[in-house]
């Protein structure tokens, strides 16, 4: 495979006037690349990337760059890249990008392996696909792999997962669990760009729409707030009773699927696991039932149990697909059953990106630092880089906060006062 794969190198200059717009709204990842670009952290550094190829992401390749890394960057869903992106990274960074939107499963493979032909030193993954072909079928390149870092919730599960099987070979960064990452990236990035992805791929108005979200976690907190205050009836399912109390707590129904399918208008799983729409419960759900997923993977939603009950399958607009059921009624399917916040529209917003990204920057550089110290295991981010995003960010916002006084130090780390 030559260089780079991308769908149209012409994009490119459309691509560098939507990479220069995010990075407007990323002032903390700004003032890391203007660092970088002056101690060279990175140098000499080989780095494998597999991320959402979204201006954001452009914006972090070219910090790393900054940083005197040797970068390659391939997608990590089939159908969550920006092409115009990819070209700009190539044509006016030199970057090499692996990655078309809407390309097969055996491409995406492909390019992963593109990727890794590039021998990294550090891995950064986005749902541990990279790390997963690494361990499984190009192990020759494991003794090369210093560290990594991932950054997402089913990622970290899966690292997690390989860890305890003692078949992870490298220390890697769980950037997910940075507090600088969830509380924002998930909840209010999640939130809002889920809601633009069935907004842009339907059109249909939400206030009045029965809305179903499938799993109350930090993803699903933000969008259930925020279908909320479009002014849809929202309704929670869960498998874990404490997020379920919390929902019924924050105000919403909770109830199990097989009644939300009864009753929903619009469905969305966001829960990082499988076959949480599957054939039963679209037997019973009414004619025009819309579904989509903004959960990691595409088996959120049992898609290939729809094709079994259903008669026909149409596009009837850029994703939406109409699966006819065998008993007459219709129901709409966005994106593939892809994230649809990437697959219909752009994906989280720059400045929440920010935060994640900063975390995924300061992270390698610790990394670079620290690497040979580490277990093979899974790490959080170290508190101080977390803090210190936090204070950044805040700075950046134009907004200071109180600091403790000497007197409030010293009444907090004491016991002997009382009423
Ligand atoms: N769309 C995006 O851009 C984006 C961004 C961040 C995370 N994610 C992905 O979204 C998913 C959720 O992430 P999160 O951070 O909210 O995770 P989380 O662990 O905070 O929440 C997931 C929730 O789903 C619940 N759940 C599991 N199985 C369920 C089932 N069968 N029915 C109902 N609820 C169920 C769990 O109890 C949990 O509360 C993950 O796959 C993550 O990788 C996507």
């Amino acid at each position: 495979m030559p260089n780079f794969d991308v769908k149209d190198i012409k994009q490119a200059e459309g691509g560098r006037l939507r990479i220069d717009w995010a990075e407007r709204e990323m002032p903390v990842l700004r003032q890391i690349k203007e660092r970088f670009a002056k101690e060279q952290p990175l140098k000499g550094m080989r780095i494998s990337a597999c991320l959402h190829v979204t201006t954001e992401t452009a914006n972090l390749m070219k910090t790393l760059q900054a940083g005197g890394a040797d970068v390659v960057l391939t997608a990590s869903n089939p159908l969550s890249t920006q092409d115009d992106v990819a070209a700009s990274l190539v044509s006016h960074e030199e970057i090499p990008v692996y990655a078309i939107k809407g390309e097969e499963n055996t491409t995406y493979y492909k390019h992963i392996h593109a990727a890794l032909d590039h021998k990294p030193h550090f891995t950064m993954d986005d749902g541990a696909d990279l790390v997963s072909v690494l361990h499984k079928e190009r192990r020759d390149l494991l003794s090369g792999v210093l560290a990594g870092t991932e950054e997402t919730t089913t990622g970290v599960i899966r690292l997690h997962a390989m860890a305890a099987d003692k078949a992870l070979k490298y220390p890697i960064i769980a950037i997910n669990d940075a507090l600088t990452k969830h509380f924002f990236d998930n909840r209010y990035g999640t939130g809002q760009s889920t809601l633009d992805g069935i907004i842009r791929a339907t059109n249909v108005l939400l206030a009045g729409k029965v809305f179903v979200v499938a799993g109350y976690g930090w993803c699903g907190r933000g969008l259930a707030s925020r279908a909320r205050g479009m002014g849809s009836d929202v309704v929670v399912t869960e498998v874990d009773p404490m997020k379920a109390l919390e929902a019924v707590m924050d105000g919403y129904r909770v109830m199990p699927m097989i009644e939300a399918a009864r009753i929903g208008d619009i469905f969305v799983t966001l829960t990082g696991d499988i076959n949480v729409l599957d054939e039963h419960h679209f037997a019973v759900m009414k004619d025009g039932a819309i579904v989509a997923n903004s959960g990691h993977f595409n088996v959120e939603i049992n898609l290939p149990g729809l094709e079994k009950m259903s008669t026909s399958k149409r596009l009837v607009r850029p994703y939406v697909d109409e699966y006819m059921k065998k008993d007459g009624r219709r129901i709409y399917v966005l994106g593939e059953g892809r994230l649809i916040n990437l697959a219909s529209a752009e994906g989280h917003p720059a400045s929440v990106m920010d935060m994640s990204f900063a975390n995924q920057a300061l992270s390698l550089e610790y990394l670079v630092k620290n690497a040979d110290k580490l277990e093979k295991r899974v790490y959080s981010v170290p508190t101080e880089i977390d803090q210190n995003i936090a204070k950044l960010k805040l700075a950046a916002m134009g907004i200071s906060v109180d600091e403790l006084t000497p007197q409030q130090v010293k009444y907090l780390a004491s016991w002997e006062e009382g009423t």
